[in-house]
């Protein structure tokens, strides 16, 4: 049963600085939601070459091919998305909330695009959007498509040539044009996938998600100084949060909170959450209490009761923006467990 902050008793004051002195392992997974997972599986693999394991019941668990590699090297910096069958589209995706993928050229873009013109129907794709040439703030190179259960998907070619952990070691930056300079890195430093691609994004990896924050500022407060996540400013509209990684000090996929306003939008349902990786249990009540501690200093949040079993526990955060974060005991050992087929 969720608490709403605002009806509690504020405690927040100086003793809690430093802030996020606990923070979490790493940003395990996303979660999306499906009227059909056989049909969605289709799509996802033919187009994106991802990895599908049912698991349970009505959940489909997938895994690009950069991010199998990683998990079969033993290396954390990788997420999953893990797709729930539902009766029904409660709150339908725009721009503001999509996944992201990177290939390699403006020429990738382009073929891929008109694979997918050519596959429309077959893949069940409800709208594919125009490609945008690189300019202006986005700096990229791409284009989106929307997917029978309305979910974005954007292919894209970053032409300034940040890849997520080059943006980070930029830091807070307001420039729009995304001028290259300073540390750039890219998915060459990550282990190589052993499997040829078979799909038609080739290879690409996938390399964000988004959501939408129109109080900016006060959402990077929320994910830093709460949730103890990494977060860097990319333009005055967006910034870019990732869980913490071993091998990279930031998890090679990334959020980017977009601070643009999208007419009708609805808050997210909680089916749809950023899903973090927590050491423990005495982790993830510390967290937990510092959003409860918090009071109204990052707007109203919602801060739900602790949820154990004998193999997990976890806990929801809502911020005041609609958008939902897990927090879980649960690690990437038990996800690589379910791709070994080791669990059902
Ligand atoms: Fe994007």
């Amino acid at each position: 049963m969720a608490v709403t902050q605002s009806s509690m008793e504020q405690s927040h004051d100086d003793s809690l600085a430093p802030l996020a002195e606990t923070k979490p392992l790493k940003m395990l997974s996303g979660t999306l939601v499906s009227t059909d997972l056989d049909r969605a599986r289709h799509f996802y693999e033919e187009a994106f070459g991802f990895e599908c394991v049912r698991h349970g019941d009505d959940h489909l668990l997938i895994r690009d091919r950069y991010a199998k590699a990683a998990m079969d090297n033993g290396s954390d910096d990788f997420i999953v998305l893990d797709v729930r069958q539902v009766s029904e589209i409660v709150t339908p995706h725009r721009m503001c909330n999509h996944w992201g993928f990177d290939v390699d050229s403006s020429d990738e873009v382009d073929r891929i695009y008109e694979a997918f013109k050519e596959r429309q129907e077959e893949l069940g794709l409800i709208k594919i959007m125009p490609i945008t040439k690189a300019h202006g703030a986005h700096g990229a190179h791409g284009f989106y498509s929307i997917d029978a259960d309305q979910n974005w998907w954007e292919v894209q070619y970053v032409v300034h040539g940040y890849d997520n952990a080059g943006i980070f070691s930029r830091g807070d930056s307001m420039d729009r044009a995304i001028t290259p300079g300073g540390t750039l890195t890219s998915k060459a430093k990550r282990v190589k996938p052993k499997s040829a691609p078979d799909c038609i994004l080739g290879d690409g990896d996938l390399t964000h998600g988004t959501m939408k924050a129109i109080e900016i500022e006060r959402e990077r407060g929320l994910l830093r100084d709460v949730l103890g996540l990494n977060t860097v400013q990319y333009i005055p509209q967006a910034i870019l949060f990732a869980g913490n990684s071993d091998a990279t000090g930031v998890a090679n996929f990334a959020v980017v909170s977009l601070g643009i306003p999208v007419p009708n939008s609805v808050p997210m349902h909680s089916d749809v959450r950023w899903v973090l990786n927590v050491a423990d249990v005495a982790d993830l009540r510390a967290i937990r209490d510092r959003a409860l501690a918090s009071g109204a200093q990052y707007g109203e949040i919602t801060v739900g009761e602790i949820q154990e079993s004998s193999s997990e526990a976890s806990c929801l955060i809502g911020d005041a923006e609609g958008n939902w974060f897990e927090l879980t005991t649960n690690g990437d050992k038990e996800y690589q467990s379910i791709f070994n087929g080791s669990s059902v």
